[in-house]
């Protein structure tokens, strides 16, 4: 089977993505606890597989001890370069695009991949893999920063598109409209006016400049303030205070998706 999907830069980073790593294991960890077989693809995992490793590490440490990732890359040379990192049958390395190379998994991230692809391209890329999870599985396909502060991800299922996360390191981030340099693909086209999501990191922005006299208390508390404003505003927030503490803000796919 050939693989789907094309190469491109590797760029990566250790910890890039713990951020996700994080929210993944507290809002999918549910899932893959139940799944019939615990398999995990990492997508795409760059020049280096240290994502795949940590993302290994961090599920079996929060989720279950069974997991089994398989990072694919389009790339065989990074293929063949992961191969002193695997550490069977809990870590593997594969050739593998869209298609899965065949497997069917109960999660897969990919993660800076479909940022070099074409806006036109990401709904097809989104079918391919979720047509291939298995029953219940998900995807968190997203977009970060190089030092992984600034991310944007969207979970699917079979379905579609559920939810967009939008997630920041509080202590660095000096407003919320950088959350828009690191949309996913499917958005980050989209922060122009009449779009849903520019209307949101507008609503952001605001809540944000108003909250300004929370700052002294650290910018945990102006972030809270921000999301608690924008909620009370009629955004249908869809997480907890608890993880707006960590600089995150999920929304349900429909309150943001491009018109
Ligand atoms: C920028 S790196 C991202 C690495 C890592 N996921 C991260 O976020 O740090 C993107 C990688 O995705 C790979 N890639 C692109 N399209 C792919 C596809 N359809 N299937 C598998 N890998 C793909 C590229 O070859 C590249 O190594």
């Amino acid at each position: 089977m050939k693989p789907l999907g094309v190469v491109t830069r590797g760029t990566t980073n250790p910890n890039r993505l713990r951020r996700v790593d994080n929210w993944i294991v507290e809002t999918c960890g549910e899932a893959l606890r139940a799944a019939a077989d615990p398999l995990v693809v990492d997508l795409g995992y760059g020049a280096t597989p240290i994502t795949a490793v940590e993302l290994r590490a961090r599920l079996a440490a929060g989720v279950r001890a069974d997991v089994r990732v398989v990072g694919l890359e389009i790339d065989p040379v990074r293929v063949a370069a992961a191969q002193p990192a695997a550490d069977p049958p809990g870590l593997t390395f594969a050739r593998g695009g869209f298609e899965l190379a065949g497997l069917r998994p109960a999660l897969v991230r990919a993660f800076n991949v479909l940022r070099q692809y074409d806006e036109s391209e990401v709904a097809d890329a989104w079918r391919t893999v979720t047509g291939r999870l298995a029953p219940g599985g998900l995807l968190v396909e997203g977009t970060c920063d190089e030092l992984g502060r600034l991310g944007g991800w969207v979970l699917l299922d079979a379905t579609g598109p559920r939810t967009l996360t939008l997630a920041a390191k509080l202590t660095t981030l000096e407003s919320p409209a950088q959350l828009a340099e690191r949309l996913p693909k499917a958005l980050i086209h989209r922060n122009v006016p009449g779009e849903r999501i520019h209307d949101l990191i507008r609503a952001l922005d605001d809540a944000w400049q108003a909250a300004a006299g929370y700052a002294p208390f650290g910018p945990r508390e102006r972030w809270t303030r921000t999301v608690a404003a924008v909620k009370q505003a009629g955004w249908p927030v869809l997480d907890r205070p608890r993880r707006w503490r960590r600089g995150e803000l999920t929304l349900p796919w429909p309150a943001i998706s491009p018109s």
